[in-house]
């Protein structure tokens, strides 16, 4: 796992988006990309657009995949991820819409919602890099603490925590969803390369745990160190609370290997 501190939240884009960029051209123009919601990406996102507008990146044959959707948004819904993904990634990034994926949160039958998704991105022949941001519980995707390290695209009940954290999104806490439909940790781990981006010192606790900590179910992102490609690339408030001989003062960015 390679650990970067930048010294801001903007510089985690700009390194993200050039973990993102190496993969598309190494894999050519059908990548498949995994994408995230949250406000994490969003800097990572931007940066990957100017470099498709500056004509560096074609990603107009590309797929992508969300890494989950709410439950009983009505389609169309502004938080529901499939339109999040439409506005953060499908039009910056010049991505062909009938192309980006996110799973049915409106089907009836969720189960078979959840099994298809995951028909669909092995028929794309899977996620060649995955972009992931960090919940303050340690969640990746929706998989909160306590989900299986192999689990797959399923159902899950959101903690109090996440729907609190995301209410920021929505009116008021109770017009946030309860359920979710996410890519299963095993899921998330099939993906060839993963690019975990993280900011704040609300994120700094689970930064420390996945880094530092022992792969456990109650911080399902430390699956990550069960992965042989992963960059992990946090501003400095993030990294707040690793130790101090993987924190450096930053000027500039910190590389950081971690066994
Ligand atoms: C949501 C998403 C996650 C994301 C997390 C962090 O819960 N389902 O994929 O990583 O938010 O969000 P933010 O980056 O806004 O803190």
């Amino acid at each position: 796992m390679d650990v970067m501190i930048c010294p801001t939240a903007e510089d985690v884009g700009r390194r993200a988006s050039a973990r993102v960029a190496e993969a598309a051209w190494d894999v050519g123009p059908d990548v498949v990309l995994g994408v995230a919601t949250g406000s994490s990406p969003l800097s990572t996102y931007r940066h990957l657009a100017q470099r498709v507008r500056a004509g560096e990146l074609d990603l107009s044959h590309a797929w992508a995949f969300a890494l989950d959707e709410y439950v009983g948004l009505p389609p169309g819904h502004a938080q529901s991820y499939a339109s999040v993904i439409r506005l953060t990634v499908t039009d910056p990034l010049w991505l062909d819409p009938t192309r980006v994926f996110t799973p049915d949160g409106s089907a009836d039958d969720l189960a078979a919602a959840a099994a298809r998704y995951e028909e669909d991105i092995r028929r794309a022949g899977g996620i060649d890099v995955q972009v992931l941001g960090l919940g303050s519980n340690g969640h990746i995707g929706f998989n909160e603490p306590g989900s299986p390290l192999d689990s797959r695209t399923r159902l899950m009940r959101l903690t109090e925590q996440t729907r609190k954290d995301n209410s920021r999104f929505f009116g008021s806490l109770e017009e946030v969803p309860t359920y979710c439909l996410t890519q299963g940790l095993g899921t998330i781990r099939e993906a060839r390369r993963l690019v975990l981006v993280a900011h704040g010192t609300q994120k700094a606790a689970a930064v420390a745990a996945l880094v530092e900590g022992p792969v456990t179910v109650e911080c399902p992102a430390s699956v990550l160190k069960l992965h042989p490609a992963v960059s992990v690339i946090v501003d400095e408030s993030a990294a707040s609370r690793l130790s101090g001989s993987r924190r450096r003062p930053a000027n500039g960015t910190t590389a950081v290997p971690v066994a």
